[in-house]
């Protein structure tokens, strides 16, 4: 995840974001480079690896300032190269970026049209120029920022500097986090408390929508419609520990909303944004004829979300099955298989088994993991990562939605590699991948309604969650989510499975869940809600606003954003998870750590 930092002050800056930087590497990154006010004009160093190596090119070529700004960068759109490291520059103005701008090949054209040049691939080279074209504009730097800031899509946390505003640092936030750090006679900005944790412990996190423009005496902050606003200063702990919650409760609160940088690193592990193509790995997958996963729990929920897509987009067969079944089953498997592990920790015995058990058997074999040095990830032949971070709660969210996002992007590198996907689809589908990030961060809005849902559901015994095609293993992981960590009974059920039973349990206190997306389904679904609301059960439906109402007493809706059909599991996941957290905190139990459970389970 990139990395930002900003210092305004009046003693040396570069020695502060480097300092700052080192303390951001455990986000992962492939380049890294600073920016600073050197007597009224802006000057760069970068580097592609490690910090060392800026270090090395600042000690060749040193930098004297009082502002700057600094960033460790991810590489999403162009290679980790020393020309697509931030800073990014175009004429007064340089800025550092996290996230997806994606509507960037738009600006972009029309800024070249406009004669603007650029010198990188990446996405956020639009933001420089556009912001340059501006200052040309509006005399006001905040005018001309807000005026940029209202054409871009997409899912950003940036800081700017700007030749001729001297002191002036300014930031934005949307679907990315940053924080204003409060020094003495000298203003912070950061991608959170630990980058600027070695300066200040005094923080104002940045709400969503958020800018804000710092100087050496503080900081003026406004919302998203440009109105003043005034976000609190928080003492935050002396530590510089690796894992703080910072300004959220619990573990799990804040590794649901880091779940935009978590998809989106993970994606671009397997997604060429720039050119809008599908990755192709050590995997080829047109000699493969089969795949079998296997995984327990939460992880097991995302393989079946990853079969209903390499089923659908790439014709090929794929099986799932929890390992700990999977392992003492003797299964028959052929040759041509290819065999799957998919893990938060790579150490959960059932599964590494497996794995074991198929390489054994002289199968081809791949690991997802988070945990890249795990067990299973040196067992397996292939390591295909998720760059979730580490997660502490012991109830899995961040690192599903990474596996979920990895395995929908390699489904659309098998149907490329299995010629069921034409270049045109492919372009269609990896668009749509491309958006989650900032379809998460939106899907967050529908916190203040799940919050009273949760009410509702922390005084129910039973709860049942349902969905057709993706959104069934996803109303599994909603059912398990909230029976870990509320300790309230919930089953997840294929909607259309209701009639064949599950629909006996229905009564006035037990309350549906229901994941409808308006896909090719939806019609379906809506009509077991009636169903179940004609019987007098509760029914929370959560659904796009444009889908239409199934008529029924006691339907209840929750608007999700609309997003594509292949990213509605990543989408979905998220009201799934602030439902069981929101019900946990309402009853009082321990969210990061329930009762019997532990987060890695390396025994049988
Ligand atoms: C549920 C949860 C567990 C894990 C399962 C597998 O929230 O976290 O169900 O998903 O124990 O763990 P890993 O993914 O580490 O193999």
């Amino acid at each position: 995840m990139c990395g930002i930092i900003g210092v305004t002050g009046t003693g040396p800056a570069v020695p502060r974001l480097i300092d700052s930087l080192k303390r951001l590497e455990y986000r992962g990154y492939d380049s890294a480079g600073v920016a600073a006010l050197v007597d009224g004009k802006i000057e760069r160093r970068r580097a592609k690896g490690k910090i060392r190596e800026l270090e090395a090119v600042l000690a060749a070529e040193p930098l004297n300032a009082t502002i700057g700004i600094g960033h460790t960068r991810w590489a999403t759109h162009g290679a980790p190269t020393t020309a697509n490291a931030h800073p990014h520059k175009a004429g007064r103005v340089t800025l550092v970026h996290n996230g997806i701008i994606e509507n960037f090949a738009e600006l972009k054209a029309e800024l070249v049209a406009e004669g603007h040049a650029f010198e990188s691939q990446t996405d956020t080279e639009v933001v420089a120029h556009l912001l340059d074209s501006e200052l040309g504009k509006a005399n006001d730097p905040l005018v001309a920022f807000k005026t940029v800031l209202d054409r871009l899509t997409g899912a950003y946390a940036l800081a700017v500097l700007i030749e001729g505003e001297d002191g002036l640092i300014l930031g934005a936030r949307r679907g990315s986090p940053l924080v204003v750090g409060w020094g003495e006679g000298e203003m912070y900005l950061g991608s959170d408390a630990l980058a600027v944790g070695p300066f200040t412990q005094k923080i104002s996190y940045l709400e969503e929508g958020d800018f804000v423009a710092i100087d050496r005496s503080g900081a003026r902050m406004f919302d998203a419609s440009g109105a003043p606003a005034d976000r609190p200063i928080v003492q935050v702990s002396a530590s510089s520990a690796l894992v703080e919650k910072g300004e959220y409760r619990h573990f799990m609160e804040k590794e649901i909303h880091e779940q935009p940088d978590s998809v989106q690193h993970t994606l671009s592990e397997y997604l060429d944004f720039v050119n809008g193509k599908a990755k192709s790995g050590e995997i080829d997958f047109a000699t493969i004829e089969r795949i079998q996963i296997v995984a327990c729990g939460t992880a097991f929920y995302a393989g079946q979300i990853g079969r209903y897509a390499f089923e659908r987009l790439a014709g090929l067969p794929c099986d799932v099955e929890i390992a700990s079944e999977f392992r003492y089953r003797h299964p028959a498997l052929t040759k041509g298989t290819l065999a799957v592990a998919v893990s938060q920790s790579g150490e959960t015995a059932d599964t590494l088994a497996s794995l074991t058990w198929c390489k054994a058997q002289g199968l081809k074999t791949a690991a997802l993991v988070n945990v890249h040095s795990s067990s299973m990830a040196r067992e397996a032949g292939t390591l295909w990562p998720t760059h979730a971070g580490p997660e502490i709660g012991v109830a899995s969210t961040k690192a599903f939605t990474a596996q979920v996002a990895a395995l929908l992007a390699l489904a659309v590198t098998a149907g490329v590699q299995r010629g069921r996907i034409d270049p045109a689809t492919e372009g269609e589908l990896v668009r749509a991948l491309f958006e989650a990030p900032r379809l998460i961060a939106e899907s967050m809005a529908m916190e203040g309604s799940l919050k009273d849902v949760a009410h509702d559901l922390s005084k129910a015994t039973d709860v049942l969650f349902l969905g057709r095609g993706a959104m069934f293993p996803l109303a599994m992981e909603g059912a398990l989510k909230l029976k870990e960590i509320s300790y309230i009974h919930a089953e997840g059920y294929a909607a259309g499975e209701l009639k064949h039973g599950p629909i006996a349990l229905i009564d006035e206190e037990t309350p549906t869940i229901a994941l409808a997306p308006l896909d090719d389904v939806f019609e379906k679904t809506a009509s077991n809600l009636q169903e179940i609301a004609a019987r007098g059960g509760p029914v929370i439906m959560i659904a796009p606003k444009g889908a239409p109402d199934p008529h029924g007493a006691g339907i209840r809706r929750v608007d999700a954003p609309d997003c594509h059909s292949l990213i509605a599991p990543l989408i979905y996941a998220i009201p799934v998870q602030l439902l069981a957290y929101y019900t946990a905190v309402q009853k009082g139990t321990d969210v990061d750590q329930p009762r019997n459970l532990a987060k890695s389970v390396t025994v049988e």
